[in-house]
């Protein structure tokens, strides 16, 4: 079901960074791409005229996007209008109210891209100046920071908003990358006879980045690792790579299967999860003294399916690490049986590998005879690879606020299913183990190797093992 086009954006939050950084490129996109056409009332509380925001907007696409065409800029540029006003003040919203009016809007996207604090105040004020008349919500992350404020803040946006007008960002959903994930597995056959605890050993995700906190210091020493990227994105990467294939149209049998995934996974506990802080956080702007945030997170996870029981679904992900790069890594069970002397290393077996950045890729590893004549028979690993050129690819936020403005919810998540992925880490969010430190450059503290044991450790992204000698 959907709740059909938009005829407005409100965009809350227009003159902050998320806006400036992706918003603003992703709305060029789609006035280039898709002529959108719809009025885009910028709303902020930062005392600026629509010109300042029109300027915002220039010295974005400026920075952000390549050769930008003057006459897309302008045309971004003539949709935009501007509410100014306290969030907390009823004025701000009545204000906003008119400015529906004079565009002739009856049914508005409300786009909040503010902090978190700020959601129920302005969800609640929305529905108390008429603007939630015929609207829908689009929700940026972080959904709370724990189950409890996860639900409350569902009881909130539903004291304004049916769920079907509701849409939760998360916006590794609006990866081409991860939304290929399920592709690759539903739109081929081969994978499914595999995909399952007979053929499967684990399965790991590695989400490493190179870079630190990047002056979201406060933001991030409030937050940390588990909540910022594994409850929520890497989350969503698990659900779609464990889910059954969805039954039926439509695409609430997607989320169903999806929701199911996370109801099926034993929430964590303190000794299956491993947390890191690097060296240096400490020294960052807006971090507290002696923080106990986590940099780094590894966790092993359990999905209690008939399909899946027994196999280990270890996840990690830091910042500061080696590379930048996020890979899942489907490792085979060993053939039952030697038949081969000399094969007997159990470090390697057939994998199949999902990149999901840098550079989207799939590949299938496969040992293969070494071209040595004369001597015992020995293997060398190759992978078979898939990749396609995403140069004009649309990005998340061009995905998201396209279909948000469709009104097609395919791309967002829904209330049972984000209290679900809360549910799971919920647990440790209080009783865990302090913080170990780490390098920077380095693979994060080493207890976190302890997880991966019996799957030969941990599988760094980017690491070359398409071609080695076994
Ligand atoms: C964000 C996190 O949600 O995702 C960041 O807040 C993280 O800390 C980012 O760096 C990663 O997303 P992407 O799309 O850059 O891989």
């Amino acid at each position: 079901m959907t709740v059909g086009p938009a005829d407005a954006l409100c965009w809350f939050g227009a003159s902050g960074d998320l806006a400036y950084k992706k918003t603003f490129p992703a709305l060029y996109e789609m006035v280039r791409r898709d002529g959108l056409e719809v009025p885009i009332v910028g709303v902020a509380s930062s005392g600026w005229t629509v010109d300042d925001l029109r300027q915002r907007g220039r010295d974005s696409l400026a920075e952000h996007v390549d050769d930008a065409d003057p006459d897309v800029v302008e045309r971004l540029l003539g949709l935009l209008s501007y509410v100014d006003g306290d969030y907390a003040e009823a004025s701000t919203f009545e204000a906003l109210r008119a400015e529906l009016d004079r565009v002739g809007a009856s049914a508005p996207a409300h786009y909040l891209a503010v902090p978190p604090v700020l959601f129920g105040t302005v969800v609640r004020a929305l529905g108390a100046s008429g603007c939630d008349a015929g609207a829908r919500v689009v929700v940026e992350k972080p959904f709370g920071a724990d189950l409890a404020s996860a639900k409350a803040l569902n009881d909130v946006l539903h004291e304004v908003f049916a769920e079907e007008d509701i849409f939760r960002i998360d916006h590794y959903l609006g990866k081409g990358e991860v939304i290929n994930l399920s592709f690759l597995r539903f739109a081929n056959t081969f994978l499914e006879p595999i995909w399952n605890r007979d053929h499967v050993a684990g399965v790991q995700i590695t989400m490493a980045e190179d870079f630190g906190v990047e002056g979201r210091g406060r933001f991030y020493d409030a937050v940390g690792c588990l909540r910022d990227v594994v409850e929520n994105h890497l989350m969503q990467v698990v659900a779609l790579l464990a889910m059954e294939p969805p039954v039926g149209p439509g695409i609430d049998a997607w989320r169903d299967e999806k929701e199911r995934v996370f109801r099926a996974v034993e929430p964590l506990s303190r000794d299956r999860l491993v947390r890191g802080q690097f060296t240096g956080f400490l020294d960052e702007p807006g971090v507290a003294a002696g923080s106990d945030t986590e940099t780094f997170a590894a966790v092993r996870l359990q999905v209690d399916t008939w399909r899946w029981g027994g196999v280990p679904w270890c996840i990690r992900a830091g910042k500061h690490l080696p590379v930048h790069a996020t890979e899942v890594v489907v490792s085979l069970k060993r053939p039952p049986q030697i038949v081969f002397p000399g094969l007997e290393d159990a470090s390697h077996t057939n994998h199949v590998r999902f990149r999901l950045a840098p550079d989207p890729q799939m590949a299938i590893s496969v040992q293969t005879l070494h071209p040595s004549p004369g001597e015992l028979p020995t293997g060398v690993w190759r992978e078979l690879t898939v990749g396609e050129d995403v140069k004009d690819e649309r990005t998340p936020y061009e995905r998201l606020l396209g279909e948000a403005l469709a009104g097609d919810p395919e791309l967002f998540t829904r209330e049972d299913g984000v209290e679900a992925a809360w549910a799971i880490v919920d647990p440790v969010l209080a009783d865990r183990d302090p913080v170990l430190p780490y390098e920077p450059g380095t693979w994060g503290p080493a207890e976190a190797d302890r997880l991966v044991e019996d799957l030969g450790g941990w599988k760094d992204p980017l690491d070359g093992d398409a071609d080695s000698d076994g």
